[in-house]
């Protein structure tokens, strides 16, 4: 039997620049319990796989980094049968060797949000384990397809509140902590899809040299998209790669982040 044409095991969310991914796939619209995903979501199949496919600010690039509706996108996705996410996004290099054009795939990250809806559990006692806020295999399968693109292998994301940039006061501040890359959209998400039991790997595009790294002129909007339109499909490959290697059976702590606690809703 044909699987319902919304089925998909596989999700990725694709980042500023990268809005739309997949050939020959079917569009639907999801509705979720914290309202709308940012569009409608393909879905297709790749190598075998179903892979449904979400731009996180829309197509037309609606939503910005803090408006984005993260628990809708990842309940939507979750509800279409998606366990293991890839997550595209552009960030700023926070440290001079790592400038436009690397792709980097972090094992850490540094909330600097505030005011984001970060949970799905308002009520009871829902306290997920995050000190590795990335799965591990999705982290090795992503690192092995990207090594096209000579990925760096780990760093850690630091996530501003924004719509604007860092003053180069924070930047170097970000860079002193530890703060490998910078960008506005790695939280929530990844922390969502944690409390939803989801494999998350995310792999960042630098557009751009953060403010505080040593003769920068301060970041554009310009440059961000600029960069990633030159490396959409050094993307597109290392992700339509990834999506097929990703191993059908979850072995990872990722799957079991809900094990002996009491949800106070049902997931999807
Ligand atoms: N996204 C891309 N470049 C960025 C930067 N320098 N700071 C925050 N978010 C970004």
């Amino acid at each position: 039997m044909n699987p319902p044409p919304t089925a998909a095991e596989i999700g990725v969310i694709g980042g500023s620049g990268l809005y739309a991914l997949l050939d020959h796939a079917t569009e639907h619209e999801v509705d979720t319990p914290y309202g709308r995903p940012s569009d409608r979501i393909t879905v297709a199949e790749v190598g075998g796989r179903r892979v449904a496919f979400l731009p996180r600010h829309g197509r037309d690039h609606r939503f910005p980094p803090h408006k984005i509706p993260y628990r809708a996108n990842l309940w939507a996705l979750r509800s279409l049968g998606v366990r293991q996410i890839i997550a595209p996004c552009a960030v700023g290099g926070l440290r001079p060797e790592l400038g436009p054009g690397t792709f980097v795939v972090p094992d850490q990250l540094i909330d600097r949000t505030s005011g984001r809806e970060q949970t799905f559990y308002d009520s009871g006692a829902v306290h997920v384990s995050f000190a590795d806020p990335y799965c591990p295999v999705g982290r090795s399968t992503v690192l092995d397809s990207a090594e096209r693109v000579k990925a760096v292998d780990g760093g850690t994301m630091v996530v501003v509140e924004g719509p604007r940039f860092s003053t180069r006061a924070e930047s170097r501040w970000f860079t002193a902590i530890g703060g490998t890359i910078v960008n506005m959209t790695g939280h929530p998400e990844a922390v969502l899809a944690r409390e939803l039991a989801l494999c998350y790997t995310a792999i960042a595009l630098v557009t751009d040299l953060d403010a505080g790294v040593e003769g920068e002129h301060g970041v554009t909007q310009e440059e961000v998209f600029a960069v990633f339109a030159d490396n959409t499909a050094r993307l597109r490959d290392v992700l339509l790669d990834a999506v097929v290697k990703l191993p059908a059976e979850r072995t990872c702590a990722c799957k079991d982040a809900l094990a002996g606690i009491k949800l106070p809703i049902q997931l999807p």
